[in-house]
């Protein structure tokens, strides 16, 4: 019987764990900080997840990843891949907004990384794409610079990962958009439905 107190659908741990995070205070500077968390947005079944690193002023403000001029930008590589905002699902490796957007400390990577790998194990994503070097070298536990890991594939606990630069960087460095396309080609020709 399926009456709504046996209902442990992803989608609905994925709410449980998002009241959680929203409570967290394991970052102690974090938690003084932010405005709210910011867990993620997107489709809890969808096949393809987009990694970003940590809310920024705007993401921390609207509570949702991807929603200032990276986001925007963003939408358009995810329009140019025919792919909808609400198809894919979109987090970060940290969900709260590190002051004046530093990078995360390895310690808040880490504190955080539980709750990464809990929505990553309720979504069951096939494919991850990994976008820009933070995100990529935390999934992967690596060290390699962006520029060695993009155009290929990667796996991570079974699931196939693609790393290309990030949306803020391509904003400053407009040359890379060229390679991120690449990328994109390559997720989507692994995904079975290619853009080229
Ligand atoms: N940059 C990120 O890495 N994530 C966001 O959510 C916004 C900007």
């Amino acid at each position: 019987p399926s009456d709504a107190a046996n209902d442990v659908s992803p989608a609905k741990t994925l709410r449980i764990l998002a009241q959680e995070v929203a409570e967290c205070t394991r970052c102690h500077e974090l938690a003084a900080t932010r405005t709210q968390t910011v867990f993620g947005v997107g489709d809890p079944q969808a096949r393809l997840c987009f990694l970003g690193e940590a809310p920024g002023a705007d993401e921390d403000k609207q509570g949702e990843p991807f929603v200032g001029r990276a986001g925007q930008l963003l939408n358009k590589i995810l329009e140019a891949c025919k792919l909808r905002r609400e198809d894919v699902y979109i987090l970060n490796v940290l969900k709260c907004r590190p002051p004046g957007n530093r990078n995360p400390l390895p310690e808040e990577s880490l504190n955080c990384r539980r709750y990464l790998n809990r929505q990553l194990q309720l979504i069951q994503p096939e494919f991850i794409c990994c976008l820009g070097s933070v995100a990529a070298q935390n999934l992967l536990e690596t060290t390699e610079t962006i520029g060695r890991l993009r155009g290929k594939v990667h796996q991570f606990r079974g699931v196939k990962v693609v790393c290309t630069y990030h949306p803020a960087y391509l904003l400053r460095n407009p040359s890379a958009k060229k390679q991120t396309w690449e990328d994109m080609k390559l997720l989507m020709r692994e995904l079975g439905t290619p853009v080229d």
